[in-house]
């Protein structure tokens, strides 16, 4: 037990990480209970927020809560503690995803990260203006592949070819989107106009709204506009670079690993001065997903499309507050 020693400032710290997390649609569908006689965060499913049409198995909310998950770890350790991990702890108790017990002062900071990744928490956002020309340097690639192998899952990078079928796949799913009735209404629901203040959950339009020109690279319309002249047009880079997620299995807990190892890639990708964004759409159509995975034979399990490149300066969507997510009592300063 470290309940004495466990300084409260370090649950808020945490939970302040975890909620910066990307999730689809910013629906952030996660909620968070400290049990501090035993240093233990309970991490659960949101299920009110997810998303009945695009996400009924709830796969991308796994995901979502995934990459929380990660972020908390993270920021355990740069508080100098040692994150012990279960995932799904408990069978009777589907909503519980997760459980995090801070086990102890770390003799070495970070244990888990090569890398402290706890600053590139706060920089890392989605990009979804154009990036440059400039490749990215297959050391970069290397690492970024260690980083989701750390996590239980793999990275491909397709050659230009694949991408281009990668693209080819997404755009077909975007198209399928925005004449689907459900989904669209349900993505539109998540998009504000330019209220102020601003909600704390869902997309402010100022992030969105680009296309590429060239109908290259499918970006998601969030709005279903169907039309890429109402959304804004501008040239985007001519050879992308996407990476595709990969897991064995197709279970909760592989879509949990899937999203932590996401979140390792992107942090990772962040501190290197990388931008990215995400193209989740090929995702949501099994019949399409299927040929998302390498050939030959298209084995294992794609989870996500990752776009990464080197672009402007951006700033992440609005969170919710910390205690809103926290369910429970923090210890009292
Ligand atoms: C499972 C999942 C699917 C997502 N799909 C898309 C997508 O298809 N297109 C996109 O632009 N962003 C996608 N996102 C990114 C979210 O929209 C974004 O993380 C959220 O709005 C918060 O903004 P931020 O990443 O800038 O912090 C996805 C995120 C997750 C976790």
């Amino acid at each position: 037990m470290h309940s004495t020693s466990l300084d409260p400032a370090i649950p808020e710290t945490c939970v302040s990480a975890a909620v910066a997390a990307p999730s689809i649609h910013n629906t952030q569908p996660w909620s968070f209970r400290l049990d501090p006689e035993s240093a233990t965060f309970q991490v659960r499913a949101a299920t009110e927020r997810g998303l009945r049409h695009t996400d009924p198995a709830g796969r991308a909310l796994h995901l979502s809560v995934g990459a929380c998950l990660l972020n908390l770890r993270v920021a355990a350790a740069h508080c100098g503690w040692s994150p012990v991990r279960r995932l799904l702890p408990s069978p009777e108790d589907p909503g519980l995803l997760a459980v995090v017990r801070l086990a102890g002062a770390v003799t070495r900071r970070p244990t888990e990260h090569r890398m402290d990744l706890y600053e590139a928490i706060w920089r890392r956002h989605s990009s979804r203006l154009p990036f440059s020309g400039l490749p990215l340097p297959q050391y970069l690639r290397n690492e970024l592949g260690e980083a989701a192998r750390a996590e239980g899952a793999r990275l491909w990078f397709p050659d230009p070819v694949e991408t281009e079928r990668q693209l080819r796949l997404t755009a077909e799913a975007e198209r399928r989107n925005r004449i689907d009735v459900d989904r669209t209404t349900e993505s539109s629901r998540w998009v504000h106009r330019d209220l102020q203040p601003q909600p704390d959950v869902g997309l402010p339009r100022a992030v969105l709204g680009l296309q590429d020109a060239r109908e290259q690279l499918p970006l998601r319309d969030f709005t279903a506009q169907r039309h890429t002249e109402r959304l804004g047009a501008r040239p985007f880079e001519t050879e992308p670079v996407i990476a595709v997620l990969i897991t064995e299995h197709d279970r909760r807990a592989d879509w949990l690993r899937a999203g932590q190892a996401l979140q390792h890639v992107w942090l990772l990708a962040t501190a290197h001065g990388l931008r990215a964004s995400l193209l989740h759409q090929a995702l949501e159509w099994p019949d399409l997903r299927r040929f998302l995975s390498p050939k030959p034979g298209r084995t294992g399990h794609a989870q996500m499309l990752i776009r990464l490149g080197y672009g402007p300066e951006g700033a992440a969507s609005p969170r919710r507050a910390p205690r809103l997510a926290l369910d429970g009592v923090l210890a009292p300063r």
